[in-house]
């Protein structure tokens, strides 16, 4: 049995028969090969150490108990640091008791109260933003002794994030019935909004700021679904979210463009020779075949063996072809190690009291990935060309991702319609340094109207992790309206 499957049925026992096996062995841990994302497999022992309860917010909401929420809300004490936070569930939907979890963290300078608020979602299918937020841009990275320290160039020093495990089944979010998980992205935007009107209403001072929703990777498809939810749903809405735009970062939107990119992509960065390059440019044909007669799981199948490596048992074309099993940055050809210190420390007994989880597992994901098989090669276009004609709207990528590489991107963007697509073919292309005086250029950037692409080098799909300032200063300039030009 592979180490994947492994840590799958490892998931569905409880947390005292994880536990025995962990005491068996508590080194184990599997190289992530996920889709698009990481995977959460472990779940610290309890060592007899009290977890507390779940937070579940959604009642206090309900009979008026604002203040009540808000405080019982507050994060405890984190071993290392600690700033400002706020985290629990909140049910979107009684009839399969499912639960969103959250963890907010208010804008760290005091007087960015003002500023806009930034959700954000990890991809997957099924991969915990508490990834983002400990890996790459929230205010705590976690260090191999399991204590946190803060991160220098935090997305939350200067803008308010609020970090969901999306859709449920993912991370700390869960439904108690099959029928909760989300099947396709109308399912993913219902919840999610559902949570963002309860989060609004227990802490209105922030409904007024500018809403952002923002992600990556297969959050491609979740973070325009979410805002083209809203954007439906806000006029005739009595929680209003004062919806500005989205930022998407090396996202999966629309296969069909985008799969027809890979075997060009390998070949020109030195990863494949040319028979492969035949062999990837004739998988990727079949491909969007596949796609176009609909066949949706058959799709998937064939990008996973490629490329993916996720739910297919066997090592990917891609990782025989180069001996690799990093996809996120063909610089780096394993997953660097502290990107995993995370899941062992949100599972803490300690950690789980401080921030509302309880005993409650700390799914992989896998469950949330299987009910959306065949909404993964679906595209999400329409709904893009909408958002970017009415909203602001910046897609970026890392310049050394693989598995949603720049060209790929670039690839399907212009296939958007929108009102600005005839310009945007023709617009030109600035290079942007973080401080003029810089002698490294940190990416390019194409805008048309208020429509953003952005490349950033030296970094690749975990970009703020490979490239913090350059991220920081990316989303900054993006939010704060101040540009590249
Ligand atoms: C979590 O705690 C509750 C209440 O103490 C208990 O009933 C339940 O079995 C526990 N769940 C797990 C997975 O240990
Ligand atoms: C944990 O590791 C960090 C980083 O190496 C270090 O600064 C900190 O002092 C360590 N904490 C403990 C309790 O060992
Ligand atoms: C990769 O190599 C393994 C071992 O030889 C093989 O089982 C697998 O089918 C190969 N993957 C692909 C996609 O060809
Ligand atoms: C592009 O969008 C416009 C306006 O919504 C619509 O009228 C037109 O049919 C669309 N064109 C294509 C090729 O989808």
């Amino acid at each position: 049995m592979s180490d994947v499957n492994v840590g799958r049925l490892l998931l569905r026992e409880s947390v005292g028969v994880l536990f025995l096996w962990l005491c068996l062995d508590s080194a184990h841990s599997r190289g992530c090969s996920a889709f698009f994302c990481r995977k959460s497999h472990r779940v610290s022992g309890l060592r007899g150490a009290d977890p507390g309860s779940p937070l579940f917010l959604t009642p206090y909401l309900e009979k008026g108990a604002i203040d009540e929420a808000r405080k019982l809300s507050e994060v405890g004490d984190l071993p290392g640091a600690n700033v400002k936070s706020h985290a629990g569930y909140l049910t979107v939907n009684k009839q399969y008791n499912s639960n969103l979890y959250f963890w907010f963290f208010p804008a760290l300078m005091p007087s960015q109260e003002k500023a806009p608020v930034l959700l954000w979602l990890q991809g997957g299918p099924g991969g915990t933003s508490m990834f983002g937020l400990f890996v790459e841009h929230g205010p705590y990275v976690v260090y191999k002794n399991l204590t946190v320290g803060l991160r220098d160039y935090a997305w939350s020093a200067r803008y308010s994030v609020l970090y969901i495990d999306n859709p449920v089944g993912t991370g700390f979010s869960f439904t108690d019935d099959d029928k909760g998980f989300a099947q396709n992205q109308d399912d993913v935007g219902r919840d999610l909004y559902s949570a963002l009107t309860q989060f609004f209403q227990i802490f209105p001072e922030y409904q007024s700021n500018e809403f952002y929703a923002t992600g990556e990777s297969y959050a491609g498809k979740y973070v325009p679904a979410i805002s083209y939810y809203i954007h439906k749903n806000n006029p005739t809405a009595k929680v209003k979210i004062n919806f500005k735009g989205m930022a998407i970062g090396d996202g999966l939107c629309d296969p069909e463009m985008m799969l027809g990119g890979y075997g060009e992509f390998l070949y020109q960065t030195g990863m494949i020779d040319e028979q492969q390059k035949q062999y990837v440019v004739q998988q990727t044909d079949i491909g969007v075949e596949l796609i176009q007669q609909q066949k949706w799981v058959e799709a998937f199948q064939l990008f996973d063996r490629l490329l993916n490596g996720d739910v297919d048992p066997y090592p990917s074309f891609f990782q025989n072809a180069t001996g690799c099993t990093n996809y996120y940055n063909y610089m780096t050809c394993q997953e660097p190690e502290d990107q995993e210190y995370f899941s062992q420390f949100v599972t803490l007994p300690a950690v789980r009291r401080a921030i509302h989880v309880g005993n409650l597992t700390f799914h992989d994901g896998s469950e949330v990935e299987k009910h959306l098989l065949q909404d993964v090669m679906k595209s999400v276009k329409p709904w893009l060309g909408v958002l970017m004609d009415n909203y602001r709207v910046l897609i970026y990528s890392g310049q050394l991702d693989v598995i949603v590489a720049a060209p790929i991107t670039e690839r399907f963007l212009p296939t958007v319609n929108w009102t600005g697509a005839a310009e945007y073919k023709t617009a030109p292309r600035y290079h942007w340094k973080v401080q003029p005086s810089d002698t490294e250029v940190a990416g390019y950037v194409r805008q048309v109207r208020e429509f953003y692409q952005v490349i950033i080098r030296g970094g690749g799909h975990i970009l703020p992790y490979d490239q913090p300032a350059r991220s920081f200063d990316m989303i900054d300039r993006f939010l704060s309206t101040r540009g590249w030009i």
